[in-house]
């Protein structure tokens, strides 16, 4: 490529990446996202403040970063009123540098919430003070520099019903607190895009069908909904989600985005601790064709990969015997899935999907 003379070589090298990323070969769009790693819960223990390569590579491949944990509540408010923003900063920090969107995640939900929630003695009135507090808190904090929130998450059961029993929110103040959370986000951000997003509604069936029937009634009643996200948590011992286009695309039909909010597609690992070249193959093609379908489903907004190295990947710890999830090896080499994502962006859809 042509490099401009006197251009500062940091700018030189941010231009080449940014050239050759996953993010250049993308549709405007449509944002390619990653899930920003952070362990123990303290800024510190953050990649992207300790690796030098993992900021060159989120910087140059994606458009967008989820906090993969450090927007959750046990992150942000560790003891009552005391909230820590310190790695939730540093990712938004980082985003603005480099021209990326980010999807805040999660302001209900029933895990990762902090021991003196969920073992706490608060009353109901309590409790909703205690999200509203939370909700205006940060989502006011982040207006602006935050685009997207996944407001709500994994609130139902499989079989369509509210967890009221897990969620500690559900299960104090009902159903009701659904419809106040997300009208709390929008007051504090009137420009975010406030997401309900799940896991297992990629295709048809009770769970999707119950939350198409929730965001259209919210809809219905005026609270401010913008978008449905399917996280996208694929095992390939499982079947593809052939009807997620259409699934997706019935939620455009209501006037909302959607989004694909945590892909990872995971196998059995060798002994070595990776993928087999067979499942290597099936797995490009399954992440190709999840990269068509967001290119070609309107109102699809953006595709998250929910990490970016396999190494760093939360699949073997909570699925064992499972990995090798994601679109880089721990040595930041691409796997064929990268190259089969990279492949089908630059194709832009024009192929028709799977
Ligand atoms: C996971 C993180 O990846 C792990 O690091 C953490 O220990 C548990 O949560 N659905 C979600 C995400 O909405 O927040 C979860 O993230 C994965 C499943």
């Amino acid at each position: 490529m042509n490099i401009p003379t006197g251009s500062p070589a940091g700018h030189q090298r941010a231009d080449e990446q940014s050239q050759g990323g996953l993010r250049a070969h993308a549709p405007d769009r449509l944002r390619i996202g990653a899930a920003v790693a952070g362990y123990g819960r303290t800024a510190t223990t953050m990649p992207l403040l300790t690796a030098a390569r993992y900021r060159q590579v989120l910087a140059a491949e994606f458009s967008s970063l989820t906090p993969e944990n450090q927007t959750k509540w046990e992150w942000l408010q560790p003891a009552p009123g005391e909230f820590d923003f310190a790695a939730a900063d540093a990712i938004v920090d980082f985003a603005a540098e480099h021209g990326q969107h980010v999807r805040g995640h999660t302001l209900l939900w029933h895990n990762q919430n902090p021991g003196w929630i969920t073992g706490g003695d608060h009353s109901p009135e309590e409790l909703r003070r205690l999200l509203r507090t939370h909700i205006q808190t940060v989502v006011g904090r982040y207006a602006g520099r935050i685009q997207h929130w996944d407001v709500v998450n994994e609130i139902l059961d499989d079989d369509g019903r509210l967890r009221t029993e897990q969620n500690p929110w559900l299960g104090a103040l009902g159903p009701e607190i659904i419809a106040d959370a997300f009208t709390w986000a929008h007051d504090a951000d009137p420009d975010a895009l406030l997401f309900g997003n799940d896991f297992d509604v990629e295709r048809h069936g009770a769970k999707s069908d119950a939350w198409y029937a929730l965001l259209r009634d919210l809809r219905s009643q005026g609270v401010p909904v913008h978008g449905f996200g399917v996280q996208g948590h694929l095992d390939m011992s499982a079947p593809f989600p052939e009807d997620l286009p259409q699934n997706l695309k019935r939620f455009a039909d209501l006037g909302l985005r959607t989004a694909i909010t945590e892909l990872d597609v995971r196998g059995p690992v060798t002994g070595e601790g990776g993928l087999s070249e067979e499942h290597l193959d099936q797995q490009a093609d399954w992440y190709a064709r999840i990269t068509r379908i967001a290119l070609d489903v309107p109102g699809c907004e953006s595709l998250t990969p929910w990490g970016v190295l396999d190494e760093q990947s939360w699949v073997p710890g909570w699925f064992p015997g499972t990995g090798g999830a994601l679109l880089l090896h721990g040595d930041y080499q691409p796997k064929p899935a990268y190259h089969a994502v990279r492949e089908a962006l630059a194709a832009g859809g024009q192929r028709p999907t799977a």
